[in-house]
């Protein structure tokens, strides 16, 4: 959480420094800020709330200067104000920060005591001080900069301007993103590649420990022992286009638009239809033979979608999967062994809880592997040593709420049973045609129930003023509904659970009245049947049925005020039909009521602490 930006060359840093937080918004948006050098002097605006604040402040007050450092916040330590908003500075030290420093107490008391007085309680205002401390002491920048790294406890990605200097931009990260955009004549610093993709399509993926300085015209990189390093400068196939809303109202919108393309990519060169294998070279499929189980670890949406995939992987591969909460995993002592595979699943790939959770099942000697959509980012690097990376190709996902990084994790997940199944020989021949001939199908099926936008709208208009929400589902729809529930509540303030539409009388049904609308996923196949008679429990009490499920599904349209269909494909994948209409659904009853949908409130979109 948090998104840092840095730039220095020719150009006016103000412009590329707000661009750039604009595409980091995602990570935070309670406050922003920006400094700059200018003839020795360094001059900083920071604003409270959206970066819409701190672009009126610059429209009357510019900031000048050709080389800079943003920050856009979400408040970890501190209020959200401005005097919390980065850049923080002291002594003609000038730091942005995202991550967090745990021992900041004991070094804020430790400088009070020397004299020292902050004017934030921010964890990173420390950093600014013990530089500027070191630097008032004579220490050149770079071991100004290494005593402090010495000194903080935590994880950070931090970019400081010296006032003393403005040929550079210092960099440090351990444990936070941070990437070097490479210009002709200028240079880049960013938490994410979105931030200056419009400048740059080649980078530096710094490591963790990793330090040194950007300067106009070259790159100074130390690794954590101190030692000048080279990293290699890889280019991305991301267009800039990618980052921008191209004509919709939200990037959410788009995003949900974009299931076709990110899907079909996601398959691209990695089945072939007619054809019985699936071709995963980023993953090291000599693990898959081996091991007897698989727990995945994930959080939020891409735990629902590990919860997805745990069907599809049973039925193909035969081989137990269990799936947890990557929040939760390592606090009850998991039993892992060699034979155990830990899936982590991470569009971001920086999910602090899940790289905690990866961590521990490296320490008990279990393999380890990835499916997330951001190259090079930390969950990945930490699988490469083992059993690497199945990338979803989403492209960036902008919007807070995730959409197509969700598909395409469930689309992943069916390519990996694909593999295990044939690995294995757990399958026969025809159910994994049958399987790869589903996937092929699924791009077009999609843009289908896209055409069917503006009969969700309708859907959507009849429930805006809703305040509760029950969504149901059985075996692999179970999870689909908590997806469908987290997407309604996250971007619309509505609250809604989701149920296996089985434990209903277990408790639930007690909510349902005529004020309870109930979106039930009945589709065709296992458990059809008893879905149906949940729903009529549900109509028996008054409640409102928005039906999903098969648009010649006579019986369910009886029993539901409202229908949102899905056209047909094998079970293993109507999952992904399924997802498309809840998303839609949800994001127009937020539209309609208002709600920032691509920035819900209290949320950030990568979660890089515990
Ligand atoms: C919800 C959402 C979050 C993320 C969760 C994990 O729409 O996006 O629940 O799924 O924070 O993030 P990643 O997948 O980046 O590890």
């Amino acid at each position: 959480m948090c998104g840092i930006v840095g730039y220095i060359g020719d150009k006016i840093a103000e412009d590329i420094l707000v661009e750039g937080l604009s595409k980091l918004e995602y990570r935070g948006y309670d406050s922003a800020g920006i400094a700059t050098i200018v003839e020795g002097d360094t001059i900083r605006r920071r604003q409270v709330g959206k970066l819409i604040q701190l672009r009126n402040e610059l429209a009357n007050s510019p900031c000048p200067g050709t080389i800079g450092i943003g920050h856009t916040r979400w408040a970890t330590h501190g209020a959200p104000t401005q005097d919390n908003a980065h850049p923080h500075h002291h002594a003609g030290i000038t730091v942005v920060h995202n991550g967090i420093i745990e021992n900041h107490h004991s070094l804020r008391e430790e400088l009070r005591e020397k004299g020292h007085t902050f004017s934030s309680e921010t964890d990173t205002e420390i950093i600014a001080h013990l530089i500027g401390r070191y630097r008032g002491e004579g220490q050149d920048m770079l071991t100004a900069l290494r005593t402090t790294l010495g000194r903080v406890e935590g994880a950070y990605a931090i970019a400081v301007l010296d006032q003393l200097d403005d040929s550079r931009i210092a960099f440090a990260r351990k444990a936070s993103p941070l990437i070097v955009g490479i210009g002709q004549s200028e240079n880049f610093l960013a938490s994410d590649i979105p931030a200056v993709l419009s400048h740059t399509r080649s980078f530096v993926f710094l490591e963790d420990g990793d330090h040194g300085f950007i300067h106009h015209g070259k790159v100074e990189i130390y690794d954590e022992h101190e030692n000048a390093v080279e990293r290699p400068i890889k280019t991305v196939d991301w267009s800039p286009v990618m980052a921008e809303k191209g004509g919709h109202k939200h990037f959410m919108h788009k995003e949900i638009y974009e299931q076709p393309r990110a899907i079909a990519d996601t398959l691209r060169g990695r089945i072939q239809p007619g054809t019985l294998e699936t071709t995963l070279s980023e993953i090291n499929t000599e693990i898959l033979n081996s091991i007897e189980r698989i727990i995945v670890v994930a959080c939020g949406t891409s735990y629902h979608a590990g919860m997805t995939g745990r069907y599809v992987i049973e039925k193909m591969a035969r081989l137990p999967v269990q799936v947890e909460l990557a929040s939760e995993f390592r606090y009850r002592d998991p039993i892992l062994n060699d034979k155990t595979l830990v899936l982590a699943i991470s569009q971001s790939g920086e999910t602090a809880d899940t790289l905690a959770a990866l961590k521990e099942a490296i320490e008990k000697g279990a393999p380890i592997m990835a499916i997330s959509n951001v190259i090079d980012s930390a969950i990945p690097r930490l699988c490469e040593p083992s059993g690497g990376t199945l990338y979803t190709r989403a492209g960036p996902e902008i919007g807070v709420a995730s959409t197509k990084a969700f598909t395409t994790q469930l689309v992943a997940l069916n390519l990996l049973a694909i593999e295990l199944a044939s690995v294995r020989k757990t399958c026969s021949d025809k159910t994994i045609e049958t399987a790869i001939d589903a996937l092929t199908r699924l791009p077009r099926e999609i843009e289908n129930l896209l055409d069917l936008e503006d009969d969700i709208k309708a859907v959507a208009r009849e429930y805006v003023k809703a305040d509760n929400m029950l969504y149901l589902g059985r075996g692999s729809m179970f999870p689909i509904a908590l997806e469908g529930a987290l997407k309604l509540k996250e971007i619309s303030y509505i609250h809604a659970e989701g149920y296996a539409a089985g434990e209903m009388k277990h408790g639930p049904i007690a909510l349902i009245d005529e004020n309870m609308p109930v979106v039930v996923i009945a589709t065709p196949g296992l458990g059809y049947e008893k879905v149906v008679a949940n729903l009529e429990e549900v109509k028996a009490r008054g409640g409102k049925i928005i039906g999903v499920g098969h648009e010649s599904d006579a019986h369910l349209k009886s029993l539901s005020e409202q229908m949102m269909p899905i056209n047909g494909s094998e079970d293993s994948v109507s999952t992904v039909l399924a997802s498309v209409p809840l998303q839609l659904f949800s994001y127009h009853i937020a539209d309609l009521r208002g709600t920032d949908v691509d920035q819900p409130r209290n949320l950030a979109k990568s979660v890089t602490v515990e």
